[in-house]
């Protein structure tokens, strides 16, 4: 086991820590101010700490410390209750509850003055806000008095408090900042993949772990905003396919592994063997690869070797732990079959596990509704979907393929369709739920001077399922009415005038 590269080893989920740090140091200071007093030298010395550590946030936008029930937000992200941050965040929480305030907004380049006043301040905020009467004193329910701040105040130069809101708490992020939030992940996640297979490429060891730091942020993404990542997932038209499509199964495969109810450290693993499904395909020559049109024979005799040699590229990575079997074990069985067929052949009564069943539908969506790209007709979503079904308990687990369907629906994202009442329409979101597989969220078409273009978005499970405003008639093909469907998923997913104005 002492051989073992730390990236196989070392799970500690490691993702941006700047905001960990930060918390970590304040509270570090506040604590060492309480203790010893302000004036005392180790208080001054992590003081001095702080104010570096803003020092070099200085080009950053402000900091924004929420609470949100339980949880911590820093700038809209929760901190996620690690060990070693559990005990600050919950103090940081409480602190935040006494004084009646819901967080604070930072400016990393506020001076040592400022600084220092607002440490003096601290212990005793609640007091300071009633004092300067910006906060009132309310007895609540069960008759305990309570501080409540009003309004937003600047309490020091670069320090602003603002009021608690428990409805946004509830629902954490507004829909705009959920979406933000998603294509951050997404394109993190995209780094992430390009950084994989270069790493592979030059026969260096990709790190499983930073890689376990996007899949955490994507499934908390996915439990909060399944939708729009599962939109994003849609969309092909950035040129890197390879990592493209590592981020999309991971996606689709960390969303239906969440509809399963794996827990939070199966997800984790599940997403990260998704994303480094196809590395064996570093090895596969670039002739091949890149080959536009069929292969012939000999070229699907090499292609057909990517998932071994992945297996074989994770293990050169030097891994023997939990997470590294089970990132190779779905690298070698992404391509076998629910009724054994498919490849490679490793004798008669080897079945693919659980998570390369799930790999395996993900990877075959994607990998079908990318033929957009090469193929003179690709298949259409719906059509890719139709095609799964037709085979399921043959290519794919029955079980899983149903759960998949009522995950991304009969007609999933990037679909094009037409009304009962003649309108055509993009569709932008999953059904609700998956007893309405049929009635997904649409944006309607209009036709325009030159083609269509993107009108209102309309949830078909709104609307009475007998109004032909909400049923969908048939699928049709983008080429047949002219839609860039890329453009449109674009325009939906990744632009904000539009999100704002949806
Ligand atoms: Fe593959
Ligand atoms: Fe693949």
């Amino acid at each position: 086991m002492s051989a073992m590269p730390r990236g196989f080893v070392d799970l500690v989920v490691n993702e941006d820590e700047t905001p960990i740090q930060l918390l970590k140091q304040i509270f570090v200071t506040l604590q060492t101010r309480r203790l010893r007093g302000p004036a005392d030298a180790r208080a001054v010395a992590e003081e001095e700490t702080l104010h570096g550590l803003l020092q070099d946030l200085a080009e950053r936008e402000p900091i924004r410390i929420q609470r949100s029930g339980p949880h911590l937000l820093v700038d809209r992200t929760r901190v996620r209750p690690h060990p070693e941050v559990r005990l600050l965040v919950k103090n940081l929480v409480q602190d935040l509850d006494r004084f009646g305030i819901g967080g604070l907004v930072l400016d990393p380049a506020l001076d040592k003055d400022s600084l220092r006043s607002f440490l003096d301040a601290y212990p005793r905020l609640d007091a300071v806000l009633l004092e300067n009467d910006v906060a009132v004193k309310v007895t609540d329910s069960r008759g305990d008095d309570r501080i409540v701040l009003e309004e937003e105040v600047e309490i020091v130069p670069g320090v602003v408090i603002f009021p608690y809101n428990p409805e946004s708490a509830e629902e954490g992020l507004d829909p705009t900042e959920r979406r933000r939030q998603a294509r951050r992940t997404f394109f993190k996640a995209l780094k992430a993949a390009r950084h994989i297979f270069k790493q592979a490429q030059l026969n260096r060891i990709a790190e499983l772990r930073k890689t376990r730091a996007v899949v955490h942020e994507m499934i908390d993404t996915v439990v909060e905003e399944e939708f729009s990542l599962l939109g994003l997932a849609a969309i092909h038209s950035f040129d890197e396919y390879t990592f493209q499509h590592s981020v999309h199964v991971a996606v689709l495969s960390v969303a239906l592994g969440q509809r399963l109810g794996l827990a939070r450290s199966e997800l984790s693993s599940l997403g990260v063997a998704a994303m480094f499904h196809d590395v064996g395909k570093t090895r596969v020559p670039r002739r091949v690869l890149w080959k536009p049109g069929r292969y012939d024979k000999d070229e699907w005799r090499i292609m057909r070797k990517h998932p071994l040699a992945g297996a074989r590229e994770l293990l050169r990575m030097g891994g023997s732990s939990d997470l590294a079997v089970r990132v190779m074990l779905v690298s070698c069985e992404h391509h076998m079959r629910y009724d054994g067929s498919g490849y490679p052949k490793l004798g008669d009564d080897w079945q693919q596990g659980l998570y390369s069943r799930i790999v395996a539908l993900a990877d075959c969506f994607d990998a079908m509704t990318a033929s957009r790209v090469y193929m003179e007709r690709p298949f259409t979503p719906d059509a890719v979907v139709r095609y799964m079904l037709e085979n399921a308990g043959r290519m794919f687990d029955p079980d899983l393929l149903r759960e998949f369907v009522g995950l991304i629906g009969l007609y999933p994202v990037g679909s094009l369709v037409r009304l009962e009442n003649g309108e055509l329409a993009v569709v932008t979101e999953p059904p609700a739920s998956a007893a309405e597989v049929e009635r997904p969220r649409v944006r309607i078409l209009l036709p325009g001077d030159h083609g269509f273009f993107a009108g209102d978005e309309r949830s078909l499970s709104d609307g009475p399922a007998v109004d032909p405003r909400y049923r969908i008639k048939a699928s049709c093909h983008p080429l047949d009415f002219g839609v860039e469907m890329d453009d449109l998923l674009e325009e939906h997913y990744l632009d904000d005038v539009v999100e704002s104005a949806a």
